[in-house]
């Protein structure tokens, strides 16, 4: 069983934050960091807006302007992560200020998803469909990582599309 899906979640939260830090530390494997960020965050908010988000939905936890606007987020911080991969050397000046700009990004995005999503899907979701919730994001979670959704390609792509989709 692959758990709740709330706990998941945060889980996920938390390796974004320790794989940011690992990015910035001249000591770490940085560009390791940055590939293993880049697909651990693309395949998040994928498998986040695909299976959590509609059945939040469904079942009244969330409505839908918090749906919108935690895929808007989404997009904005795949915007973000785009211009980090783009500069790509992490001994540069822009190399840094791109990372700035990520890092409050993602610190905005999951204080609120933190607050306004995981916290009525913990109140008001039964603990039998948080746990099935949790198998269908991580398995769509892999079906991204297995496609190497974190490819400069591949997030050029998404952010294309968003771009397409807001305008
Ligand atoms: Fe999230
Ligand atoms: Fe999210």
């Amino acid at each position: 069983m692959a758990g709740d899906v709330v706990d998941l979640i945060l889980a996920d939260h938390r390796k974004f934050e320790s794989l940011l830090r690992d990015v910035r530390d001249v000591e770490a494997d940085r560009e390791a960091a940055l590939s293993e960020l880049s697909a651990t965050l693309v395949a998040h908010a994928e498998a986040e807006e695909k299976e959590v988000y509609p059945k939040l939905r469904r079942k009244d936890a969330i409505d839908k302007e918090e749906a919108e606007h935690g895929k808007e987020e989404h997009a904005e911080g795949h915007e973000a992560l785009l211009k980090v991969l783009e500069i790509g050397d992490p001994d540069t000046d822009e190399f840094g200020e791109a990372i700035e700009e990520l890092t409050k990004e993602l610190a905005h995005h999951m204080d609120e998803e933190e607050r306004t999503v995981l916290n009525p899907a913990k109140t008001e979701i039964a603990e039998s469909v948080r746990q099935d919730l949790g198998l269908a994001f991580m398995e769509e979670r892999q079906r991204q990582l297995d496609a190497d959704c974190g490819s400069i390609e591949n997030v050029r792509r998404l952010v294309a599309a968003s771009d397409a989709a807001s305008t």
